[in-house]
């Protein structure tokens, strides 16, 4: 039998035989200080939906996400990501109502930042809640999204957003230049200081299903899909350059999504690009997770947990993620 010549010498297990030499030796931490949570909203008042593909998640109207918000607050969850639930009679084909100043979007911005000034305000820059259609940007006859067209639409959403009082605007369209043409309205408008959180690594995933069903935008998109924009899930080095992109476009924030499939995304991004990197552990990995524990297949807790971990060992600085709150409450419960 051949022996490792560091052996006896060298034993791994030493350091993990006890919690304190365990506890010094690790390298990532996971705070509520990495997590956003995001929110469906739905006009109100006094509306509050469950969704039945996401278990614990709620679709509600303002005057409830308040309660939310002073939670996510109070577990010093730095920010929420809101997506609008966009009732059919305000779709169209041009999805004007993404940049209706007096729309769900803008009212709940505003409602948020007078109430909680302190709290970060993240908004999603598409078009999907909006269009009849389901796509993410604007179509021709054919039904292709155009890309230039898109961009204009595009910009006045987020001005209407960053105008309402967002911190940050997220386009997650993934439309050709639009980090750019979003900077320069959003400093046109005078917001020089309203970040942009670019979705700049975004899969065209089968795992956004239960999103779609929250936003009720699966019927609209029918058999439809998003290939022709979002990234095929097979690559990686072009993953690389839509984060160079948007860097050279100004984006302060990198996304990659979906996430746990993506560690591998993740971590190319923070070592060869060296940005603030965010994840997002989406719909689908969270109902996972979810119908898994519900059965008792496993430790739902312990397996969020460990998923969100291993985010920031993968080189994320932060993490959407729907068990933002849960998560928070069982850091603090363990500290
Ligand atoms: C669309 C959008 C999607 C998600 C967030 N914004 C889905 C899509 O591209 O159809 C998915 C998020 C999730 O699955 O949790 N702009």
């Amino acid at each position: 039998m051949k022996t490792n010549p560091a052996f006896p010498a060298t034993r791994m297990r030493r350091m993990r035989r006890d919690d304190f030499s365990r506890r010094l030796m690790r390298e990532h931490e996971l705070s509520a200080n990495d997590l956003i949570y995001p929110v469906f909203v739905l006009p109100g008042p006094g509306q509050r939906q469950t969704v039945a593909s996401m278990p614990g998640v709620e679709r509600v109207s303002l005057d409830l996400l308040y309660g939310v918000a002073e939670q996510a607050l109070e577990l010093g969850v730095p920010a929420l990501a809101l997506f609008p639930v966009i009732e059919a009679a305000k779709k169209s084909e041009q999805a004007e109502e993404a940049w209706n100043p007096e729309g769900l979007v803008p009212t709940v911005v505003a409602g948020l930042k007078q109430r909680f000034p302190e709290l970060g305000v993240i908004t999603d820059v598409a078009l999907d809640p909006y269009t009849s259609h389901g796509q993410d940007g604007l179509i021709d006859a054919t039904g292709y999204v155009m890309n230039d067209e898109t961009l204009e639409a595009l910009a006045k959403q987020a001005r209407c957003h960053a105008d309402a009082g967002a911190d940050v605007v997220a386009p997650s369209d993934m439309m050709d230049g639009r980090v750019a043409r979003i900077r320069a309205e959003l400093d046109a408008g005078g917001h020089i200081l309203t970040r942009i959180l670019a979705y700049s690594a975004k899969y065209a995933s089968s795992y956004y299903g239960p999103f779609r069903d929250a936003v009720g935008s699966a019927g609209n998109l029918g058999g439809g899909n998003k290939y022709t924009y979002q990234m095929d899930p097979a690559n990686t080095d072009e993953a690389l350059r839509e984060v160079a992109l948007d860097i050279a476009e100004g984006a302060d924030m990198f996304m990659v999504k979906p996430g746990m499939p993506y560690l591998d995304i993740v971590r190319r991004v923070k070592s060869e690009l060296q940005v603030p990197t965010f994840v997002y552990q989406v719909s689908g990995e969270y109902a996972m997770l979810k119908a898994a524990g519900a059965n008792g297949w496993i430790d739902e807790k312990a397996c969020a947990l460990e998923a969100l971990v291993c985010f920031k060992r993968a080189g994320a600085d932060g993490i959407l993620t729907y068990f933002a709150l849960d998560a928070a409450r069982w850091l603090k419960a363990s500290a």
